[in-house]
């Protein structure tokens, strides 16, 4: 089991859920019912499932790939801590895993 804490993009709502090793953080979003559109389901042809790691919890995680830096550059809201969801496999090594949602803005265009 790895521990997921969801923060709300305004801060106000913060989730914790149990997930199982091996699944992907976006599906976890997705059954709490986080914002996550998740349009293209991980085929690396959206930004819609991007997140911001607690900081804290950036490093635990694997380096992203050039494609999935490629697509952050369109996603909105993207800072230095930002990934997505759809690439972030879970595993006791990133037990207590902390992201916030981005926002309502979904690209560069702000929808
Ligand atoms: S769901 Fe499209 S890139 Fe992650």
């Amino acid at each position: 089991m790895t521990r997921v804490r969801f923060i709300s993009a305004d801060g106000a709502d913060i989730r914790e859920v149990d997930a199982e090793s091996g699944q992907r953080l976006l599906e976890v979003a997705q059954a709490e019912g986080q914002p996550l559109e998740g349009t293209c389901e991980g085929q690396m042809a959206c930004s819609t499932c991007h997140v911001i790691v607690a900081a804290e919890d950036f490093g635990k995680l694997p380096p992203a790939s050039d494609m999935e830096e490629d697509l952050l550059d369109l996603a909105a809201n993207v800072t230095r801590y930002s990934r997505l969801a759809c690439q972030i496999r879970l595993d006791e090594a990133l037990d207590s895993l902390t992201v916030r949602m981005p926002g309502q803005s979904r690209n560069m265009l702000g929808r």
